[in-house]
């Protein structure tokens, strides 16, 4: 148990990474869209099926801190930006949350991890930050 609380702070405090929320699931989380809340965070609502993340290819500035808001209008998939630290879940009925600031500019690929069915090895998504 000591060990597990460790790495809990530690991939927490150390590594930084955001430990995913769930929120109370609304139909309004089943309309992929942007939302520019102001100059320093944005929120992206996000909505997996198969096979493909919408909004697809999203560009956001680099240095604002994104909320992530994902569902699923299908089966369960996965949602990793490669490389970010970003790990979640989007399944039917649920709306996973994290946060997540991009601080150099560059493109970030998605990729579900989560096998959903023939075109799971094709299901991918990106984020450019400018
Ligand atoms: Cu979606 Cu694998």
């Amino acid at each position: 148990m000591a060990g597990f609380i460790f790495a809990l702070l530690f991939s927490v405090f150390g590594q930084q990474i955001d430990v995913p929320a769930c929120v109370p699931y609304s139909g309004g989380y089943t309309k992929p869209h942007v939302k520019v809340l102001d100059g320093l965070t944005w929120e992206i609502y996000g909505v997996a099926h198969m096979w493909a993340f919408e909004p697809q290819d999203i560009t956001v500035p680099a240095g604002i801190t994104v909320n992530f808001y994902l569902t699923s209008s299908d089966v369960v998939h996965g949602f990793d930006i490669v490389n970010k630290g970003v790990n979640l879940m989007a399944v039917p009925g649920a709306v996973a949350k994290t946060s997540i600031t991009f601080d150099r500019a560059g493109v970030y690929q998605i990729v579900c991890h989560e096998y959903c069915g023939v075109g799971h090895q094709n299901m991918m998504g990106k984020i450019t930050v400018r």
